[in-house]
């Protein structure tokens, strides 16, 4: 790979031996994709954290997170001592929610670790944001910034959306980025490979959120890792519906990148976002189309009893949160059922200071930050039945828990919350 005379010099160990140790690994990673050379970075989004037991023995037999890190971010056997970043970085989700660790089944030991580690971070000027949501809390790049972000519902809103540049990267990547400020240039960070591969024509309404949720999850089904170019659904869609869409094409397919027509910023035109190469294939969303996504989705929902509700994948937006609280008001969550809510840290002390938290926690609910079920692997004790208005968790959920899923709006999961019964509907 060619590199610059800076990136010769970190190589070298200029700036140490972790920094190094980050520029062997990033040569690695390039050379194996066929990488020509690294790009600048100075926007990552990262899971750093000692997120399993093995990880925290690892940490506890002397190390710390310098051991943690050069093992499981570096790849360096030798530990290291680990300098600030120097690019810009956020912490995605974590495996739970420290503030309701005992909800989920969490030991205080682990806690205290965690709480150890975020100190760690926070020496390393990594901010704690722990959200899939970057975006909405202030991780927000320019047009065209070359970024490195894990967390694939992320890495598709922020290709498609904000039309800044990453690959759906990994720990060991995203580790060696924030250490040096490079990451390998190939896949989206290249223009070539932005450009639209196949054609979709919606033609059914879509109403709501719910049924973006669909289309994303039908797209993602039919395309896999291509690149889809979407006409036909009417008004721009608003942040929450980029946000469901984007993330249900990424769990049924392996969707990076997208262009609404009209909407998002690399595809002013049908022509500009096939970049003048012919579609693979036209395919076309209609009623039966947007049908048969809800019944996979919930192709194994069986009894109408609900035991659990969750909301919050992606993690909520404030306005998300609110219109929960609105829909929970004077009402109180069915006796034999639960529901959790998931939020930004920062989202949730907006809620707090706006008493969505208070109406929210009256009505026997809770409001949950830096996870989600499938991330924590973790439910309320006894979990049977979900329903989930997330076609991302609605995906994962029944292989991760072993639960069965049943998957439609949110009014219809509060519905379910509030009388332990699922009653939502096949979409029209
Ligand atoms: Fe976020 Fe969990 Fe969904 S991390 S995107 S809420 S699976």
């Amino acid at each position: 790979m060619q590199l610059t005379a800076d990136e010769r010099a970190m190589a070298e160990g200029r700036d140490g031996p972790a920094v190094a140790a980050a520029m062997d690994l990033l040569l690695r990673y390039g050379r194996a994709l066929g990488a020509e050379r690294l790009v600048e970075t100075d926007n990552v989004v990262a899971s750093i954290s000692a997120s399993t037991p093995f990880m925290r023995g690892f940490a506890a037999r002397g190390g710390g997170m310098d051991a943690v890190f050069s093992q499981f971010s570096l790849d360096s056997d030798q530990a290291v001592p680990i300098p600030p970043a120097r690019a810009r970085t956020v912490h995605t989700q974590l495996g739970f929610a420290p503030d309701h660790a005992a909800q989920m089944g969490v030991d205080e030991a682990t806690v205290t670790f965690y709480r150890q580690g975020e100190a760690w971070l926070a020496g390393r000027g990594v901010a704690a944001t722990n959200t899939c949501t970057p975006y909405v809390v202030g991780t927000v790049p320019r047009f065209g910034e070359h970024c490195a972000w894990m967390e694939s519902s992320a890495v598709i809103y922020c290709n498609s959306v904000l039309g800044a540049r990453t690959n759906t990267e990994g720990r060991e990547s995203v580790g060696a980025a924030m250490l040096t400020g490079r990451i390998p240039y190939w896949g989206y960070h290249v223009s070539a490979n932005r450009r639209g591969t196949h054609a979709v024509e919606v033609a059914t309404p879509l109403q709501g959120v719910r049924d973006w949720g669909l289309l994303g999850y039908w797209i993602g089904a039919q395309v896999q890792e291509r690149v889809p170019v979407v006409q036909g659904f009417g008004a721009a869609p608003d942040l929450v519906r980029l946000k469901h869409f984007g993330a249900a094409a990424s769990s049924s397919g392996g969707v990076e990148m997208y262009h609404l027509v009209g909407a998002t910023p690399e595809a002013p035109t049908a022509e500009a976002a096939f970049g003048g190469q012919a579609p693979r294939e036209q395919l076309r969303f209609g009623a039966a189309e947007k049908r048969a996504a809800w019944e996979r989705l919930n192709a194994n929902g069986d009894e109408r009893r609900v035991d659990y509700v969750m909301l919050g994948c992606p993690h909520y937006t404030f306005d998300q949160v609110a219109d929960a609280a609105a829909l929970l008001q004077g009402r109180r969550v069915h006796p034999d059922s639960a529901l959790w809510i998931f939020t930004p840290r920062a989202i949730k002390a907006q809620a707090d200071a706006a008493g969505l938290t208070r109406t929210i926690e009256a009505a026997g609910a809770l409001l949950m930050t830096d996870s989600c079920s499938a991330m924590s692997r973790a439910a309320p004790k006894g979990t049977r039945v979900v329903a989930l208005d997330s076609a991302k968790q609605a995906h994962y959920l029944p292989a991760i828990l072993g639960v069965q899923a049943w998957f439609g709006s949110t009014a219809e999961c509060v519905d379910a919350a509030c009388t332990g019964r699922w009653a939502g509907e096949a979409p029209a």
